[in-house]
């Protein structure tokens, strides 16, 4: 059995002031069978260590490829290991599209990741000229055999499938649409890991998640968790999103 994974990514939002959402995110969710992560701004990180408490792993939500050196405004794995973070989300559109990322350079990452002892959530998705000229699964197929390590496991690699133009907009695409993503993630991690290895890594939908859609979209086959953005910044909303989700294990 998967363990489902309820993540908030914060990007750039949040000051200390923020910190209390967290305290009642913890309060809330002790005894919560799905794991919850945050990824908050890496000026928060070590700040939010105590408030997260055992109840929320937290995240970094971009690491640099290499160890250390003359990369000004970067940030290394192994320092946000060192601030309290266990996972690392990586190559979110965002970042794409902002910073000009390609899938060798999040492949690279995610390898350094690895090495440090963080766990990856490595994000994959079509754009909406992609998606409406047909090229969904050829999209998704390319940015796994370009973005993923040759080694991984159930434990260090997440895949979170965000369709690019779901994102921040209020739309996501139909049940149908996410199943058949999401089946044809399974059956890439399989033909590349290994059966064991294949079933055992947990794919993420992401891409206005609220609580008001979680429930459904967390009843699609091969869905075991979500990436949330905007919802994850309150604790009421994240709350919701979490439930549905410890619902849907059930
Ligand atoms: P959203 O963002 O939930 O605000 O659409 C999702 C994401 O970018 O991970």
């Amino acid at each position: 059995m998967r363990r489902k994974l309820a993540a908030g990514n914060w990007k750039m939002n949040g000051l200390e002031s923020a910190l209390g959402e967290i305290d009642a995110l913890a309060a809330a969710h002790k005894a919560t069978q799905t794991e919850i992560m945050i990824a908050p701004p890496a000026t928060l990180l070590s700040r939010m260590v105590a408030h997260a408490g055992d109840a929320v792993v937290l995240a970094g939500q971009d690491c640099h490829s290499e160890e250390s050196g003359a990369h000004t405004g970067d940030i290394s794995a192994a320092m946000l290991k060192d601030a309290g973070a266990s996972y690392v989300i990586l190559g979110h559109s965002e970042r794409r599209t902002d910073h000009g990322e390609t899938n060798d350079q999040v492949r690279a990452k995610t390898r350094a990741a690895l090495a440090a002892g963080l766990k990856a959530v490595v994000c994959i998705g079509e754009t909406l000229a992609q998606r409406e000229a047909a090229n969904t699964i050829d999209i998704i197929g390319g940015q796994m055999s370009g973005s993923l390590p040759d080694l991984a496991t159930g434990e260090n690699l997440v895949i979170a499938y965000e369709p690019v133009w779901a994102i921040g907009t209020g739309k996501i695409p139909t049940l149908d649409q996410i199943g058949e993503v999401h089946d044809f993630i399974r059956m890439r991690l399989e033909r590349r890991y290994g059966a064991g290895v294949g079933r055992s890594v947990r794919i993420l939908y992401g891409g206005s998640v609220k609580p008001d859609n979680a429930a459904e979209i967390f009843d699609v086959s091969n869905v075991d968790g979500a990436l949330v953005g905007g919802a994850s910044l309150k604790a009421k909303d994240f709350s919701s999103i979490i439930s549905a989700l410890d619902a849907s294990a059930d």
